[in-house]
């Protein structure tokens, strides 16, 4: 219900990323990561999402707001 309310008013979580899309969905297999820490994006501010970029830093001192990455373990 708060989520169709937050969609109605047009408030969605997600200001700018591939917008053209209905869903945006990203798929990773595992055994393909290239590092033994890989941050995910969880703020849909990072200019090279899905990855992290830092942004959630200059998005958390904006707002008050607390989001960060999403670590993914190889
Ligand atoms: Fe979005 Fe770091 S840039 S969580």
């Amino acid at each position: 219900r708060a989520e169709a309310d937050t969609a109605a008013a047009g408030t969605g979580i997600n200001p700018a990323i591939r917008k053209e899309e209905a869903k945006v969905v990203d798929t990773v297999l595992a055994g393909e990561l290239s590092k033994p820490l890989t941050p995910y994006c969880r703020c849909w501010r990072s200019g090279t999402f899905p990855l992290c970029d830092g942004s959630h830093v200059k998005h958390n001192k904006a707002t008050g707001d607390n989001v960060g990455p999403l670590l993914v373990k190889k």
